[in-house]
């Protein structure tokens, strides 16, 4: 089995708290969106949270295998607003993402591990969809 340094675990788990963050941050916009652009929108917001959750069990699974404790942390949530508020406070999430997976990809290759590196740039590409299907939303 792969060894993992302590700090690439506990930055695996710092991703998970985020990743855990998202998954309810999007379920409950989804249940709270209102008005006139709300069904779309709200079945976007489903939609992202399940992948969001496949990216949490896909950190977890890594993290056991490489010997460390998936961590239960959710990160700092912020639901609700208007539909646009939603959209710009997922939007920031996902740009934060981007940064973290990028830094993560390169830790991943310093700790010689090629399939988490694999997985971290998997979940990279993921997130920049994320972030363009809420830029689109938003006319960027
Ligand atoms: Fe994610
Ligand atoms: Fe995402």
């Amino acid at each position: 089995m792969p060894k993992a340094s302590p700090k690439f675990i506990e930055a695996l788990n710092e991703a998970l708290t985020e990743e855990l963050a998202s998954v309810i941050q999007y379920l409950w916009d989804h249940i709270l969106a209102r008005g006139l652009e709300s069904p779309a929108i709200s079945d976007m917001f489903k939609e992202l949270s399940m992948i969001e959750m496949k990216h949490a069990y896909a950190i977890a699974e890594r993290v056991d295998l490489l010997g460390g404790v998936p961590t239960t942390a959710v990160g700092p949530i912020k639901v609700g607003g208007d539909l646009r508020e939603m959209v710009d406070t997922n939007l920031k999430l996902e740009y934060d993402a981007i940064e973290m997976y990028k830094k993560l990809v390169k830790t991943a290759e310093a700790e010689d591990d090629p399939v988490s590196r694999r997985l971290m740039e998997d979940i990279l590409g993921e997130t920049e969809e994320h972030a363009n299907k809420l830029e689109t939303v938003l006319g960027k």
